[in-house]
Order: C-alpha cells, then structure tokens, then sequence
C-alpha cells in the first residue's frame, strides 16, 4: 500500500523538456503575484488584438468600490484568434477531429481553413437573420463540429452565447432562453449518445411552447441524425440552408476586451441556475495560456477533452484554448462505454491522442470494469492524462496513472470553476511532483487562501474555506442581468476576497487538497446540481408538500443526490409513486438531476425556526446516525430516530 502523500517525481522527460520546468515555476510564480501588471501584460502578447491593450488590471474586491476589468481598452475577436491568424502558417492542419458515436463511421478532420470558412458562412447567416453584437443566441447542440462552428460564428459577431448542455429537459432551456433573452436557437434535429437518441429539436419544441420564451424569433436546426422533426415556418429553418449561399469569409466584429463572450449557467446553493457572464480579451488569455502551460502543449499534439460543450470544460478546453492555440482537438460525440468500455482507450489508439483530459466519474465507472478492456488497447502516444470536475480518489488516480498511462504519463489534476473561466490550481507537468488527489500548486497569478467560518486566514497546514485574494484575468464578471447576486455570492462571505464555495486543506509542502463543496451545491459526475432546484421540482408535483435534498458519497458519481420527500396530507406513498416522483425530476430537470434515492419523510428535521437542519439529514444520508452532531436545537427530535429508522439503504 503506497503512503496516500506519496510524491509522483516530475518524469525526465518533462523535467528536461517541458515548456515550464520545475525552476522557472518558482520564479514565475513570484513574479506573477508580486507584479501581475507585468505579468500578464506580457502573457496577453499571446493574442492577436486589433487595439493591443495599455491598461492590464483593474481590479478591487472593496463592496464600495467593487470593479473586475482587465485590459479595458484592448480590443479583440476571439473567432479571429481561433482562426484566421492560424490561415497561413495552420491553414492545413487539423483543428478538429470529430469522432462520432458509432465507430464504423467515418471520422471527421476539419482543417483550420475549412473551420474559417464554416464559421464566416454561419456568421454571415446570423447577421442576414438579424442578429448583431451584444444579442443573445442559445446553442443546443449535440457534440458534433457544428456546436464549435456555432460558438466561434457567434464571437465573430459579437453575439453572446448560451450554450445549453443536450441533456437539459424544455423546462430548463426555457428558464434559460427566458433569463438571457434569447433571439436565435441553434440546434440539431437529434442528438447520439451511446446509439440512443436524444430528441434536441423536439424538447426546443417542447421550451418554446412554454410561457415567457416570446424573444425567441429563429430556430436553426443542423441536420444530424436526419430523424423526423417538426418544422414550424417561417419560425424553424434549417442550418444547411441557411449558410448555403454565404460567403465563407465574413467581417469580425471589433470587441472591446470587456465586452459578453458567453454567458453559461451554473447552479448555485439558492434559487435558478445563475447565467455566468465571461468576457472576450482576459477570458481568452487566461484559457489559451492555461491550456499551452498545463497541459504542455507542443505543436503535433493531438488533445481530447472528453468534456461536452455545454460545460465550462468544454468552452475553455474544447474551444477557446486549444484553438487560440492552433492546436488540433478531437470532438467526440458519444460515451465512454459504447460500444463497449475500450472506447477511450480505442479512440485514444485510433487518433494518436497524446493529451487526454477527463473526469474522476469517467475514470471510476471504467475503473470498475477490470484492466483488461484497457490493456488490450496500445495508448501508447499518450504524454500526458489530465482530470477536472471533482476531487480524485488516490485509488482511481493510481488506476488511471498505472494502467491508463502505463506509469509513463504525469497527471494534471485541474482545479477550477464555471466562474473562474480557466485552471487555477494544478501541477505543471514538468514543475510539479505529484500527489495523487491533490490537484497541488496554484497556477500562475493565483493567491489562494484558507480560512475558517469567521473569515481569518490560516496559515500553513490547515484546512478551511478555500478564497482567492486576488483576481486572474479569465474571472467572471458578473451574473447575466443580475450583479448584486454576483457580489452576494462570491464577494460577501469573506470580505476582500473571492468565496469558491469549495473546502480544501493544506498540506505541510503547501499542496492544494480540495474537499468537496461547503455550500448546497452537489457534484454529481463532475455536474453542479443545486439542492435547492431539486427540491423545488420535487414540490411542483401536486402530491409533494416538502422537500429536502441532500448529497450522499457515491461510489462511481463522487456525490449522488438523496431526496426526502413529504407528501400532503392524505397520499399514501408507494414505489409506483416514488418513481414518478423521479421521472418527474428528470422531465423538470434533466436525467442528470435525477435523485439517486428519495425517502418518504413524515416530517423533516427542523429548527424552533422551522430552519431544516440539513446537516442532520446530510449524515442519515451518509449512513452516519451516529455522527449527528447537536440536536438540541431540533423542534422534534422524534423526526429524526424515525427518518434513521425508515433510511432507504441504497
Ligand atoms: C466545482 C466547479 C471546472 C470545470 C468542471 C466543473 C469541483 C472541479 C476539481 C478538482 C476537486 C474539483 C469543485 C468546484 N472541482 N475540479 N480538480 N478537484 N474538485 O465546473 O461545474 O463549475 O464545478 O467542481 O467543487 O467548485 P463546475
């Protein structure tokens, strides 16, 4: 049994070769944070800027003075730093390997050229549809080239995107189209996953029948699947006719630094998901530059973020890095377990994939299925294997450290956010030992922090509330048409810093060890799902009275979610009724916020105040009766012994 600190030294090769080695990260560092002016005034060299910018940093978490720009006056188009000033020296190469769900199929290479040309005919079909800078235009793709087509063509007219993950129910793409405002849907008459399909235009459909979603003027549907969908004229019009006749080149807009890129939803302890508002000139400088360092990236590589589009990971790890790079990234539409659980390792064969960047979940679900679906695979072009999403057990990170990667390949570890737009603490491949884990050291420009519940810093080893001090230039910038939210939510906690929502310890090298989430956020498989937006689906169903959700340990999700449902006076509750109770979260929802387990609660565990204690049903969840804590502030106790008593063993 291997020591659980025990330290992965940085491999030779990497120690010689990579772009930052274990000296130049000390002293990187200390610049980055004693002159961050200086800092990333030189990193934004890394883009072409139509204005370069004059101003850096201008940032101050002060509640009276509050204000997060970076280079202000500089301005940019992020389409045309992921394109055309690749034209002449990338022009040919690959920018996106498109791998579909069923592998008998051909793959798809599209060259930087061609993807100029799909994103100015696309573009150009947007402007002709009326949309100009600053409108909003929702993407509700599969993962196919058209979803990356899609985003950039968006950039280039300035248009703000909200791209809606594919397996959102019609409620949650109208709550979305609602909150933002939407003019323009993008979609595909159906999606694939795993041979299944996923009916996208239909539940477009199904959002726009719903009250409130009146700003919504053009449907664009991509054929993909050629399934049959409904049409509605002159509302729906079909993607390929629509950029049939344009010009494949087409004008970018002049973007401040400041101004919307895209907005993504995330789910937060209270209320509705918050639309997440990143901007053009720091958010492109933060991803492209994280993704050349961490993942030490060279010009032949060829990288697969196995994340969807529809999340952070995908926006700045699919899209906006790897091509502000000119690197070449594969697109893959399907799942880790179809055809059959070697998928990974056979697309990784199949591409020569040297990056590869996934999740814990991924990695525990195929960790279950023994070694030998892997090992009948090659891998041998990997360099380099990276996570993101949640915390990683040192069992499955030795799994994916010894079998995935034959022993040979470093693993980065990524800490980051929808909110923070890019990585920022991780291991640098070639600077940093590793602990299995520990997503380790932070990155550049980062000044992370513990303290405890009144605010105080804690130094050394310890653990706490993990805050960043200070700013990075790919932080958000507000909520989407709420700003006191944003300020309430991320500013207010700790006064003069950034609250994460995330606890962490500290280990005595100073390694980062991420504990999981402090607020009512759950991770189910690396996706936020608030506690408070379950409940509210389980109430809207006209047998529930309350509702309490709460998460639980699971063993291949990391978090599952563990409802407690009181019904009104008078049902009876039944396992027929149970499953509709679920079925009814996945409809409202999603599938990926349905409850792993739901417990019928007489009555939930409550304050005099009638605040529910969720600790308490936190640790009945766990299985953890015994480990209550203080219930002399319950109303009744009695609540509690007969919800440990009825505990829905999973
Ligand atoms: C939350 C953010 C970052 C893109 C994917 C998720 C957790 C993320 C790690 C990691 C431990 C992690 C945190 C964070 N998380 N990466 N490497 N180790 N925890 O983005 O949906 O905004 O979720 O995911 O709890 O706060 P997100």
């Amino acid at each position: 049994m291997n020591h659980p600190d025990a330290l992965y030294p940085v491999p030779d090769d990497f120690a010689a070769d990579a772009r930052i080695k274990r000296e130049d990260y000390a002293r990187l560092y200390a610049a980055s944070v004693s002159d961050p002016e200086a800092f990333w005034a030189d990193v934004a060299k890394r883009l072409d800027w139509m204005k370069t910018p004059t101003q850096v940093k201008d940032v101050s978490y002060d509640l009276e003075d509050f204000r997060i720009r970076w280079y202000a006056d500089g301005e940019l188009n992020a389409s045309v730093n992921c394109l055309d000033r690749h034209l002449e020296s990338r022009g040919d190469k690959t920018a996106l390997i498109f791998e579909q769900d069923d592998p008998s199929k051909p793959a798809e290479h599209v060259s930087y050229r061609e993807l100029h040309a799909r994103v100015c005919r696309l573009a150009n079909a947007l402007r002709a549809l009326g949309a100009k800078k600053g409108d909003r235009i929702t993407l509700y793709l599969p993962m196919i080239p058209e979803a990356v087509v899609a985003m950039l063509a968006c950039a280039r007219i300035g248009a703000i995107h909200s791209v809606v993950f594919g397996g959102f129910a019609p409620n949650s793409i109208a709550d979305r189209v609602i909150d933002c405002g939407s003019k323009i849907i993008i979609t595909a008459d159906e999606g694939l996953r795993g041979s299944k399909k996923i009916p996208l235009k239909a539940n477009v459909d199904a959002a726009l029948k719903l009250p409130g979603t009146t700003s919504v003027e053009t449907v664009l549907v991509v054929r993909h699947t050629h399934g049959a969908v409904d049409m509605q004229m002159p509302r729906d019009r079909w993607y390929d006719a629509v950029v049939a006749d344009q010009p494949d080149t087409c004008e970018p807009e002049r973007m401040n630094a400041e101004d919307p890129l895209f907005i993504l939803y995330t789910s937060g302890s209270t209320g509705k998901p918050k639309g997440v508002l990143h901007t053009t000139g720091g958010y492109l400088t933060y991803a492209s530059y994280t993704h050349e360092a961490v993942f030490d990236l060279r010009e032949d590589d060829i990288y697969w973020c196995t994340a969807d589009v529809g999340w952070v990971t995908g926006h700045s790890y699919i899209v906006y890095g790897p091509l502000a790079n000119g690197a070449t990234a594969l697109v893959f539409e399907g799942v880790p377990n179809y055809p059959s659980v070697s998928r990974f390792w056979e697309v990784i064969d199949r591409h020569k994939v040297t990056l590869f960047y996934t999740a814990p979940t991924a990695i525990r679900a195929l960790m279950r299925d023994g070694d030998a679906p892997v090992k009948r695979t090659s891998r041998a072009s990997l360099r380099l294997l990276g996570t993101v999403g949640e915390p990683i057990n040192p069992e499955a990170w030795r799994w994916y450290h010894e079998v995935v990667g034959d022993s040979r390949c470093p693993i980065v570890d990524t800490w980051w956010q929808t909110e923070t737009g890019g990585i920022l603490i991780t291991p640098l491949p070639g600077a940093t030992d590793l602990k299995p884990g520990s997503a380790s050291t932070p990155f550049f420009g980062v000044r992370p922090a513990l303290v405890d519940a009144n605010g105080t810093q804690l130094e050394g080893e310890a653990e706490g509330n993990l805050v960043l001090l200070d700013s990075w230039p790919g932080q958000m910038r507000t909520v989407y048409g709420d700003h006191a939210r944003f300020i309430d939510t991320y500013f207010k906690t700790y006064p003069g810093t950034y609250f994460t929502g995330d606890g962490c310890r500290r280990d005595a090298d100073g390694y980062y060890w991420i504990t999981g989430r402090v607020d009512d956020v759950i991770n189910v498989s690396g996706h936020r799902i608030g506690t408070a937006e379950v409940e509210s689906a389980l109430v809207s169903h006209p047998k529930v009275a309350e509702a309490a959700v709460v998460g639980f340990p699971h063993d291949v999700k990391g978090q599952g979610i563990y409802a407690y449902v009181t019904l009104i006076a008078g049902e009876a509750s039944s396992d027929e009724l149970r499953k509709e109770l679920v079925a009814h979260v996945r409809k409202e929802i999603g599938p990926i916020a349905t409850p792993d387990h739901l417990q019928w609660a007489p009555g939930l565990p409550k304050t005099r105040s009638g605040k529910i204690m969720r600790r308490i049903l936190r640790k009945i969840a766990e299985n953890a009766p015994d480990q209550l804590g203080d219930t002399s502030t319950l109303a009744d106790p009695s609540v509690v012994e007969s919800l440990v008593k009825e505990r829905r063993m999973p």
